[in-house]
């Protein structure tokens, strides 16, 4: 995937802006493999927004335009998050959507005392101007930076700064709702424990993205597989092996991106198999998902 359609002269704190629909935002959605009825419903409640939104007063619903994806890293909040804009859009025809990808950690590395600013400056001159266009949609990844718990900062210990960007973020967020019905924050976090209760309350919803079941990492090895199949065509037959299904169990407690990550670390086995792929047995893959585990359980 390229770096976004519109690299250049991007305000301070946007690090790509899209055009959408993006094919390659789509292919991203695409490869998220979980319960279909959870990704229906984060798209229905991102269209919703667009439909009704608009039409409802704030006295009725009082919608803030804010979705946060939460739950354990690498299972595909940020791909889902982006892979959402597009799947928004190729639903609103012409709508001129725009996907803005904010970058928390540029604003807070601000200069001191500099970064209530930076926020205020993102919110009210950037992402209002972008709203003021079209339909745009905000990723606000990994969010726990801009928007902090303030009740588990202590002063002594954080710059008085990172309180004031947090009660910035709140401000703006209040403004842009009301003014502009046709924006969307998708926002994602890794430490929802870490995430401001006066954001999370602004969220209109907030959808848990759990590690992968039995089912679902069945469907990640075999998507991962299968892709490699297409460059070594003989990984293809250990999709159909009986013990496939065991390769999958050992997968369980692992998050997406270490499942595809795992079956690299198969490919490395030793340096036949990597210099060959097609040679990748069943068993190098299923050492190899209980290797990750050990790792894993090693690290928590
Ligand atoms: N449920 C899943 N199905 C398929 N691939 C996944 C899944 N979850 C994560 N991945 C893979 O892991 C990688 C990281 O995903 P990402 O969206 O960055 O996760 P997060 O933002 O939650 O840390 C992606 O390459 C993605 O393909
Ligand atoms: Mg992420």
């Amino acid at each position: 995937m390229g770096l976004g359609n519109d690299v250049s002269n991007l305000p301070k704190g946007i690090h790509r802006r899209w055009d959408l629909p993006e094919p390659a935002l789509g292919a991203l959605w695409d490869s998220i493999l979980m319960d279909e009825c959870h990704k229906t419903q984060l798209l229905s409640q991102a269209v919703m927004n667009f439909t009704v939104r608009p039409k409802v007063s704030r006295d009725v619903i009082p919608l803030h335009g804010v979705i946060l994806l939460v739950g354990p890293p690498g299972t595909g909040k940020t791909s889902l998050a982006r892979g959402l804009a597009h799947r928004v859009s190729q639903l609103f025809h012409n709508s001129r959507m725009q996907l803005l990808e904010v970058e928390p950690h540029s604003l807070t590395s601000s200069a001191m005392g500099k970064t209530q600013r930076a926020v205020s400056d993102l919110f009210s001159q950037s992402i209002a101007e972008s709203a003021a266009n079209g339909p745009t949609i905000v990723l606000l990844d990994e969010v726990e930076t801009l928007a902090v718990d303030r009740s588990k900062l202590s002063l002594d210990a954080n710059p008085i700064d990172i309180h004031r960007a947090t009660d910035a973020v709140l401000v703006q967020l209040d403004l842009l709702a009301e003014q502009y019905p046709n924006l969307l924050f998708v926002a994602t976090s890794n430490f929802p424990e870490a995430v401001d209760s006066a954001f999370t309350s602004r969220c209109d919803l907030i959808m848990e993205i759990p590690l992968p079941d039995q089912a679902a990492c069945e469907q990640i090895l075999r998507a991962c597989l299968g892709g490699l199949a297409k460059t070594y065509p003989d990984v293809a037959g250990l999709i159909k092996s009986p013990r496939f299904g065991d390769c999958a169990n050992a997968c369980v407690g692992l998050d997406g991106r270490a499942i595809r990550k795992m079956v690299a670390n198969a490919l490395a086995v030793d340096p036949q198999t990597a210099i060959n792929p097609n040679t990748l047995s069943i068993d190098n893959l299923l050492s190899a998902a209980r290797y990750a585990k050990e790792q894993r359980i090693q690290r928590i």
